[in-house]
């Protein structure tokens, strides 16, 4: 679908409202993050996707061709492209990435260099050249490598561990040298792990629903004690929205956790899976532990709040039945995607 030229706005009566890019709106939380947007907001979205083996335009389906939104099939590292995107928007939200830590570990870090830190490079700099009211960097939490201190709140030290963290690393410290050098109203977003509808089985929580649902073993990774900050994808839209609400400078230059304050290990989450499904626990199988991997997360939420007034709203166990119940419901999807495991 092309991008509408401007005068379509003034037609859809969306002069006073936001053009907001998303740029990987094909992947699982911007293409729940476009949903929300669609939903809770007057905005026009454009979505700039490369369409990658993580990016479904199954994802966006149901909304595919809703009178305020685009698709853009196009790569962010795309210089010329990303400059005519960008000349139309108010607020660019970069979450296009390679996302899976585990592919990063056994293939390398090429193509996470180059999506992660060269994409948003080039992004950053085609704002340099189309000003926008304000561009949002999807960071992680995993650029903290594993907790130091309980919880950890936006000044623990980066020691990224796996080559995808490190790259998320090189582009969230990017995104900063860029607004103290050019003063750009940038923010930079550390969203603690996301779990959901739509997420790739390759990720662990529908790689548990989906093995359980086929009644396969749950592998986990060693004795299963690392534990996760788990956020519930719809919070994580309701907290990027929260963002760009907020007045620009209270929020510029700054780093924002987005997480629950809650841990819970990879184990239990095995064991809450099973018994949702009601299966028997003896599904559970240890495999060996893999280098680069964080041993414990658990996220500040302080800050957030203090600036924007967001909090997650769902538990867990809330979130994991509605996750569970999606994959029941969505078997085909997940089938025709099913990773290796
Ligand atoms: N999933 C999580 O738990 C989590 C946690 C913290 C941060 N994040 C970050 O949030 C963002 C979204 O994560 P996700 O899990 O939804 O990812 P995902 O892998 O489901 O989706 C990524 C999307 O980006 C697209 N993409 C990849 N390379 C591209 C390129 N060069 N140009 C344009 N599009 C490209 C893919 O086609 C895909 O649609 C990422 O930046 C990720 O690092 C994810």
């Amino acid at each position: 679908m092309p991008i509408r030229e401007p005068e379509l706005a003034l037609v859809f009566g969306l002069v006073s409202s936001k053009r907001v890019l998303v740029t990987g709106g094909a992947g699982f939380i911007p293409s729940n993050f476009i949903r929300h947007l669609l939903a809770n907001t007057p905005y026009e979205v454009i979505s700039l996707d490369a369409l990658t083996y993580a990016g479904n335009v199954e994802n966006l389906a149901d909304v595919m061709s809703h009178e305020r939104l685009s698709f853009v099939h196009g790569d962010i590292r795309d210089a010329d492209l990303v400059r005519d995107v960008a000349a139309e928007v108010d607020v660019i939200v970069n979450a296009a990435a390679e996302s899976h830590v585990e592919k990063s570990i056994l293939e390398g870090g090429s193509e996470f260099v180059r999506t992660n830190v060269e994409g948003t490079q080039i992004l950053l700099d085609a704002i340099r050249d189309a000003p926008v009211e304000r561009f949002i960097l999807i960071s992680s939490s995993e650029v903290y490598g594993t907790a130091e201190r309980d919880p950890m709140d936006e000044e623990h030290p980066l020691n990224p561990r796996s080559p995808y963290a490190a790259t998320k690393a090189g582009a969230d410290r990017l995104a900063y040298a860029y607004w103290v050098t050019y003063e750009l109203p940038i923010v930079i977003v550390r969203p603690f792990n996301n779990y959901g509808p739509r997420q790739h089985p390759e990720k662990v929580v529908p790689r548990f629903i989906t093995q359980a649902l086929e009644g396969r073993p749950l592998t986990i990774h060693g004795d299963g004690h690392a534990s996760r900050d788990w956020l519930y994808v719809d919070d994580d839209a309701e907290a990027i929205e929260a963002i760009i609400e907020t007045p620009i400078d209270r929020v510029a230059g700054q780093v924002l956790n987005v997480a629950t304050g809650v841990d819970i290990s990879v184990g239990r989450i095995a064991e809450l899976v099973l018994d949702v499904l009601g299966k028997p626990s003896s599904l559970k199988t240890h495999v060996p532990e893999r280098p680069g991997q964080v041993d414990r997360h658990i996220g500040s939420t302080e800050k957030i709040e203090r600036l924007t007034g967001w909090r997650a709203r769902t538990s867990f166990e809330e979130g994991l039945e509605r996750t569970v119940a999606w994959y029941r419901e969505h078997a085909s999807w997940w089938r025709g995607i099913l990773a290796p495991v």
